[in-house]
């Protein structure tokens, strides 16, 4: 079956934005026929962890490292703690080999790599040069990337490179730091030049989203060779509530009906969180599309949840996505809702934590045991 066909079968979009791309592309057609085998491969492991009766999710999002040159305003991994743990209880890159092997096995198809800045971690590049059966995308400030990285993507077939970017310069800057707009633009454009599958990650808030929706940048990112956009709303930390820049309700509803306009009418990829989500009945955390590990091996529903039951070091993956705390996010529907906030889990935190407080679980900025005051009725039910 030709390439536009194939991506057919996943979603049109994909086929009209990629199709013509990967032609244009002849290193990424050899890798195409790969991929799509070890996907269909993927998918029947999925189903049958799915039969024994638990979920495999499709994608796995790996902080791999708490290392960032970088103190972006409202950084979620900041907020959780990721970027704070002790450095000696950083997963060494054998112990990463270890985690992605179990989840390939298990039927894992495809890596988001995140941290920190993924860029600084050594060695990032042999991973997905190891594991080149498997889609490797690594979200990068787009500072830190070394002579040598680019001439290590320019030969890998199986990895893409997603710049962060907030808007034009003063946006970016303002929030990201002096200087990191041009460099983050310079690393777009070296991507582009050597031929490596690229993107950029959008943190949509209150203060960009007006930016974003004039087509003419979008225009301008697509004739620079860009294919993909993540477009994530913004979410605030606990302390951050009250002084909040996320969208609201009528900022959201305006954006969302730019990015299906865009959808139509656009040859870029987008992917749009949490309004996605949606299609898929609400968060697909906790295993149901992606799950987490922390840079020291802690398995949490999301990159943006601090709380945890099972560490890599010590459990399987297997074990964990077996674990009572994924499955009571999963079963108690109400907790996948946003509620008109871009995190279902922040949206229900408390009762997220008192859940979990209940099935044993630690927070993985510190390792201590939740312990939450109230211990309610409702929540001892639904478990
Ligand atoms: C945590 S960063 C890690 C990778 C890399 N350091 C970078 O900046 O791209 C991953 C993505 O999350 C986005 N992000 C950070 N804080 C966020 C927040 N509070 N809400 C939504 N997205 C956020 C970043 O802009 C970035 O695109
Ligand atoms: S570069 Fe990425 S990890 Fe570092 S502070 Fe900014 S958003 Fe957070």
């Amino acid at each position: 079956m030709g390439i536009k066909k194939t991506l057919n079968l996943v979603d049109n979009n994909m086929a009209k934005v990629f199709a013509p791309w990967i032609l244009r592309h002849p290193k990424y057609l050899l890798v195409f026929k790969k991929l799509v085998k070890s996907l269909k491969n993927s998918i029947e492991l999925r189903n049958k962890a799915k039969e024994e009766g638990y979920l495999v999710p499709p994608f796995m999002i790996l902080s791999i490292t708490k290392q960032c040159n970088l103190h972006c305003a409202g950084c979620y991994a900041a907020a959780a703690g990721t970027l704070n743990i002790a450095s000696s209880s950083q997963l060494k890159i054998d112990e990463w080999r270890c985690i992605i092997k179990e989840a390939n096995d298990l039927g894992v198809f495809a890596y988001i790599i995140a941290g920190g800045e993924p860029f600084l971690f050594p060695g990032l590049l042999e991973l997905s040069k190891e594991f080149s059966d498997r889609l490797f995308l690594i979200f990068t400030n787009g500072t830190a990337l070394t002579e040598n990285d680019y001439k290590i993507l320019k030969k890998l077939k199986n990895t893409g490179v997603i710049v962060s970017l907030e808007g034009d310069r003063e946006a970016t800057d303002y929030r990201r730091g002096e200087g990191v707009y041009e460099k983050a633009l310079d690393t777009l454009n070296r991507l582009n030049k050597i031929g490596v599958f690229n993107g950029i990650s959008v943190t949509i808030n209150g203060l960009n989203y007006e930016h974003w929706m004039n087509p003419q940048l979008i225009d301008s990112l697509i004739k620079k060779g860009v294919r993909i956009g993540f477009f994530l709303e913004y979410i605030p930390s606990k302390k951050d509530i009250t002084s909040s820049i996320m969208l609201t309700e009528q900022e959201r509803e305006m954006f969302r009906a730019k990015i299906l306009e865009y959808r139509s009418n656009k040859r870029i990829y987008l992917i749009h969180s949490p309004g996605d989500e949606e299609y898929f009945g609400g968060c697909v955390s906790a295993g149901r599309g992606f799950a987490h590990v922390t840079p020291s091996g802690d398995l949490t529903p999301c990159p943006v949840s601090n709380i945890a039951t099972h560490n890599l070091k010590t459990s399987s993956l297997e074990e964990g996505l077996k674990s009572k705390f994924f499955k009571i996010i999963r079963e108690n529907e109400h907790l996948l809702e946003t509620e008109g906030v871009p995190c279902a889990l922040f949206a229900h935190r408390e009762e997220v934590e008192e859940l979990a407080s209940y099935v044993g679980a630690y927070l993985t900025n510190n390792k201590k045991p939740l312990i939450t005051i109230k211990q309610t009725r409702k929540a001892q039910k639904a478990i």
